[in-house]
């Protein structure tokens, strides 16, 4: 593991506060515009809202300007937001939306390049250098972790190891075949990985890995401290979000790791009231806000994350850090990395004739791994309903959740009533994972 040197750092990681905000605030000017002049319902948002991208004088007038939430990528699925013509974005991404549509986002070949840079930064901030072999068991496809970890390994001259997830008695195969120095993967799953190392009687303190850099779901410094000690390794925090891009929107340093370094010069973050709107001064929780500085495809003016969190002063970067995430102000629940929400299960469980809309969710932790499981009644005319007929409903629930949403489940069919009516909110979902 190498410490950064000042010199192998991009200017910007290390410039004043002044020339950052002068850059953001160039930057931002011209994402206002881009979004205004380009994407129809931005523009009908800003005037609705009575304001117009020539009202930004000041980074703070940000507040002034109506904000973005997964609802509007919803309202203009699936390409209704894109800024440039449909023939410039060179590559889709997509994440869990409210309901059965994905949220879809969009790369112009610049963006696909800033996006690695960025994770090639992250990589760097973490430790890695040139040469360095990359294990990448983030998901591969429309999530963005694989493909993002991967094109920024990629430009720091790193070699790749595309494994994406699953397959873990192979992973650990190939961890000691190819002998990588860094591991790209959820802090779940290098634990399950440790596991196997463990259960095929070798020791994952052994390994050639130096460096995880972990993300795409909440983990504690607890876990840290586990994955640091059963490896033999410097575990590091990588926050991004499909919207705003996917991986690296921030990421941690290894010699303080004190929270993920917001890249700044990319992205303008906020805290706000996550129930009034209000933005919170620098070092209150609240909800994380992004826009974006530099996206040409998908513009992000405002980004709700729903992400629950504070910003913290710079430390050996020149830009600000996040918190740990705390939470979210929305219901999403993540397994496994997989962003779930409950309104997603409620639609599955809808589609299935002989199922009634009883039904409850149990999220718990079997060692590492998170697991889910639905409840749910029978539809009343067929509560007495054969054994066999219950285990088919269930097998399809089951086989429906795993292939529109992409989260296994275990489904079990309760009888008439065995689900607690609400008289007020229905409370679907039962967290019974450790804090
Ligand atoms: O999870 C992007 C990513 C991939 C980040 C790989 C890091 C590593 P989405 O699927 O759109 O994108 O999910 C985004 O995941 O709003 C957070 O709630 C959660 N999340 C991501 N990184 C972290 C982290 C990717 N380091 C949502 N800590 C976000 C806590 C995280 N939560």
């Amino acid at each position: 593991m190498k410490l950064n040197q000042p010199q192998e750092l991009d200017a910007i990681e290390i410039a004043s506060r002044d020339e950052i905000a002068a850059l953001q605030l160039a930057r931002m000017r011209t994402s206002l515009a881009h979004a205004y002049a380009h994407v129809g319902h931005y523009k009908a948002k800003f005037d609705a809202a009575g304001v117009h991208p020539g009202d930004l004088r000041e980074l703070s007038d940000i507040a002034k300007f109506p904000f973005t939430t997964k609802a509007d990528l919803r309202e203009t699925y699936p390409f209704g937001m894109f800024a440039v013509p449909r023939e410039q974005v060179v590559r889709i991404h997509a994440s869990s939306g409210t309901t059965g549509k994905p949220t879809v986002v969009g790369y112009t070949q610049r963006d696909i390049d800033n996006w690695a840079d960025l994770v090639a930064r992250s990589i760097r901030a973490a430790g890695g250098r040139r040469g360095d072999k990359v294990h990448v068991s983030y998901g591969y496809g429309l999530f963005t972790g694989g493909l993002g970890a991967h094109y920024g390994a990629e430009r720091l001259g790193c070699t790749v190891i595309p494994f994406g997830g699953g397959q873990t008695e192979r992973q650990v195969q190939l961890i000691i075949d190819f002998k990588p120095e860094i591991i790209m993967v959820t802090p779940s799953y290098i634990l399950a990985i440790a596991d196997e190392f463990e259960r095929q009687g070798l020791d994952p303190a052994k390994t050639s890995l130096k460096v995880g850099i972990h993300g795409a779901e909440p983990w504690t410094d607890a876990m840290r401290g586990e994955i640091e000690q059963r490896f033999n390794i410097e575990a590091v925090d990588i926050y991004g979000l499909s919207e705003v891009m996917g991986p690296g929107v921030a990421s941690e340093c290894v010699e303080t790791k004190d929270g993920p370094v917001i890249w700044e010069d990319h992205f303008y973050p906020e805290i706000i009231d996550p129930v009034t709107g209000r933005v919170l001064p620098d070092g209150e929780l609240g909800e994380l806000v992004f826009t974006s500085l530099t996206k040409e495809a998908l513009p992000m003016i405002r980004y709700r994350t729903r992400d629950l969190t504070r910003l913290l002063p710079p430390t050996s970067r020149s830009m600000r850090r996040m918190g740990k995430i705390t939470g979210r102000s929305d219901d999403m629940l993540i397994i496994r990395g997989v962003n779930v929400f409950p309104s997603q299960i409620e639609e599955m469980v809808l589609k299935q004739s002989c199922l009634s809309p009883h039904y409850m969710l149990e999220v718990s932790r079997q060692g590492h791994l998170d697991e889910l499981a639905v409840l749910v009644e029978m539809k009343p005319g067929i509560a007495d309903a054969s054994e066999s007929m219950r285990q088919q409903c269930a097998q399809d629930l089951q086989h429906h959740i795993k292939s529109y949403i992409g989260v296994s489940t275990r489904v079990s069919i309760v009888d008439h009533g065995g689900i607690e009516r609400s008289v007020g909110k229905a409370k679907r979902v039962i967290d019974k994972r450790p804090k």
